[in-house]
Order: structure tokens, then sequence, then C-alpha cells
């Protein structure tokens, strides 16, 4: 067998979980929405109510009061961000290891992002969130990445001890929890993604929810055009809240993909982390290598593994060899990579962060008076030094839905013939 043909055969199926689910539910969903020619959610000829359905279900799933659908994870952020009442003089602390997302949100609000190391969970250090929380600081997010839970218990207590608002991002671990209790319903806001490669699909969307009558009904506003809206979904320009919105709500025709899909994430998630944890088990049964702490494995959404090595060398040519063995992906997949390779994911890739480039000519936020205190702040590698090192000797393999159990038992070989290879075994 030629090596062309063995790296087809090995080939990672694409990292985009639900994805792999879009069937005759959504196209009869979608079907419907046309058919009674309502896209609009508000209101039309026959309105079909998938946004609110979508809505119920996850404050029905989370047991949270509001749930607000909106068009994207990120303008899921900018309006859990506005809710907060983040602005200018402010701080939002946020993990190193994250999405872009989460500080641009920040930064569009007029405010500075403060980054927190990271621990072996791959998410926030609660420690080292206790030595920067500060009076300047408006809000923690909390982002639970690459499919399982941070510190959430840790983050809450001190959130709450220091009366800061928690805002959970759960864009990457959409189904996953922490002792039986869903991630998403442990902040005062979080937030969610429905974007392609999440663990169920719209092809974009995104929710915030929140259990506070205070933050719902801003929420609410600053996703629509800044005021309440009656029953009938008329805009009620009366109501308490009078402000500056987005207008980002969710289609009907995305809202019923997305209804489709929710009825598909518990089969989605626990396809994926059964492959997950053999990968982990087999994968971490090699001399050198250390899989996530996963606080809470049975809650582990599944998505991705994520192992360090002993050194940036042994992680850099453990990526190289095992793709040369196949265990990559299509030309439009991720798959298996070195961490410091993860684009935007790593804040010292962000060159509009470690350059402070304003989101305006005037460069705001960093040119705001009231936002001095950021030139105490360095954003380029060095900053973080636990993450430094973690993500300089990680790999990242993802593990979608489709993944088989042989499949991942070769995927298994594959890295265990390389750490031979490496002298590791
Ligand atoms: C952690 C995290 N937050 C927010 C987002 C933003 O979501 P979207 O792509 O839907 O804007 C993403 C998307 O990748 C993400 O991974």
């Amino acid at each position: 067998m030629s090596e062309e043909q063995v790296n087809e055969e090995f080939l990672l199926p694409y990292e985009w979980p639900g994805s792999y689910f879009i069937g005759e539910e959504e196209i009869d969903a979608v079907t419907k929405v046309l058919l009674a020619r309502s896209p609009y959610r508000f209101y039309g000829h026959e309105l079909q109510h998938y946004a609110d359905k979508v809505e119920d279900f996850f404050r029905k799933r989370l047991n949270r009061k509001y749930a607000v659908l909106v068009t994207s994870g990120t303008t899921a952020l900018s309006t859990a961000m506005l809710t907060a009442d983040v602005g200018p003089g402010d701080e939002v602390l946020l993990p190193g290891y994250m999405w872009v997302a989460c500080i641009s949100a920040v930064v569009r609000c007029g405010a500075i992002p403060r980054l927190v190391d990271i621990d072996d969970t791959y998410t926030m250090d609660p420690d080292d969130l206790e030595r920067k929380i500060s009076p300047r600081t408006k809000a923690v997010l909390l982002v639970h990445m690459s499919g399982a839970c941070g510190n959430v218990e840790r983050i809450v207590e001190i959130c709450k001890k220091h009366n800061v608002l928690l805002i959970e991002d759960v864009a990457q671990a959409n189904g996953a929890s922490f002792k039986g209790k869903p991630l998403g319903s442990f902040g005062d806001i979080a937030i969610y993604s429905f974007q392609y490669n999440k663990n169920i699909t719209a092809g974009e969307g995104g929710l915030v929810v929140s259990d506070n009558d205070v933050l719902g009904a801003k929420a609410w506003a600053y996703h629509d055009v800044g005021y309440s809206r009656n029953a009938a979904g008329r805009v009620d320009m009366t109501g308490e809240i009078q402000t500056w919105g987005q207008c980002v709500h969710m289609s009907e025709v995305s809202a019923a993909v997305l209804y489709a899909q929710t009825q598909k994430l518990d089969m989605i998630t626990s396809r994926m982390r059964a492959r997950n944890h053999q990968l982990y088990q087999g994968i971490g049964a090699i001399p050198g290598a250390k899989t996530r702490r996963v606080i809470d494995p049975n809650g582990d959404s599944g998505p991705f593994c994520l192992i360090s090595w002993p050194s940036f060398e042994i992680a850099k040519a453990m990526t190289e060899k095992t793709r040369a063995g196949g265990v990559k992906p299509g030309p439009w997949g991720v798959g298996n990579i070195h961490m410091v390779d993860w684009g935007l994911h790593v804040y010292y890739n962000n060159v509009s962060l470690i350059e402070k480039r304003g989101v305006n000519s005037a460069g705001r936020p960093w040119s705001d008076p009231l936002n001095e205190f950021h030139k105490e702040i360095d954003y380029r590698k060095g900053a973080l030094p636990q993450l430094d090192d973690l993500i300089d000797r990680s790999i990242l393999i993802t593990v979608p839905p489709s993944l088989t159990e042989e499949g991942a038992n070769r995927i298994i070989d594959v890295y265990q013939q390389s750490a031979k290879e490496l002298g590791l075994a």
C-alpha cells in the first residue's frame, strides 16, 4: 500500500459535529417556515415560532428564566457585555486560551481585557483570577474551552466574594455539565454559539441566558432595537428599558434548523464523549503523555482531546509524525495540531491584541483617558507563563461524532508507533 493510500484511509473526519446530523428533521422544519412564508421571528403570515421553541428548550434544559437567541456567539458576547454594563474604565478578566470574540466583545464596548492564566484544565486558573481581580473588574468571563468545564465551583465562589458579575462562555461546550448540572447554568449570564464547528449548529447562531429579571430584560433590549416588545411582537417604547440595540435576532430559518438540532444534542455529545474517553485512555498510556485534567469526565461534551508532552520539541515532532502517519483531516479540517498553531485561540497569536489596535482611527478603547491603566498590561507571549508552557507542549485532536471505535484505535496505534520512533515508549 502506498503512503498516499494509507493517509487517505487515516484521514480524521471533519470536526463539524452537528453537520453530520443535518437531515429530514432540519429539512422539514425549514420547509415549514418557507411554506408559511414567515422567516421573521416576531410576526408573519403564519409564524411557526421556532425561535420561541429553541429559547424554551434552553430555558427548560438550563432551568433559566430568560433565553435570547441571537445571530452568533460573537453577538451573544457583545449582548452579554452590554447587559453587564461593561464600558470605558472597566476591565473584564478572561483566560488567555479562548477565542478572539471573547476579547473583541470587551474591546468593542470600550473596555480593557485583562488576561488570566490557565491551569492543567486548559481553562482559567482560579488562583491567578484571585490575584488579578480588582475594583476595576466589571465582569469575569469564564470560557469552558474545548468541550469541558472550567473550574466553575471556585470561580463562582470568587466572583460572589468580590461581588463581580460572572459570564460563562459555553460556545465550545454545549451539552457539557459539571456534577450533572449543565454548563451555562452557573453564571449570572451565559452565552452559546451555534456556528458550524459547534456541537449543534444552524451554520451561525448564538444564545444569551440569565435568571436575573434586570439582566434578562436588558439582554433582550440589546439584542433587539433597545426596547422591550409586547406579546404581539411589536416594539414597546413605554417600558422601563430605553437604550440602543444591535438588531441581532435569529431568523426563523436558522431557528428551524437549530430546533431540530437541539433534539440531537445529547446523542451527538454522547458519541463524541465515548471516543474522547477512548483516545484519552489509549494516548494517555504513552510514556510522557499527560491528558487534560477534566474536572468532570462524565460531563465532557467530547469534541476535543488535549494532551501535553514533556517539551515543545516532542509535541511538535509528535504532531508531524502522527500527521505523516495519517492522523490528519481533509483540507478544511483542523484535526491534529500542535496548540501553538491554534490561531486566534491563543492570546499571543492575536496581532490586534498584542499591538493594541483600536476599533477606530481614534484608537479606542486604548486611547480613552478612562483606560490609561492598560499601559501596565503587556499582551505579548510571556504574559501568562503557565499557559505559554502548556500550549508549547500540547497537541489538540478533534473528535467528531462520526469517528468510529475502530478509527479511534487506529489513531491510538499511530500515536504509539510515533512515540516509539521518538524514543518515548
Ligand atoms: C469560546 C468561543 N466563544 C465565542 C465564540 C464565537 O462564536 P461565533 O463563531 O458563533 O461568533 C466561539 C466561536 O468559535 C468560541 O469558540
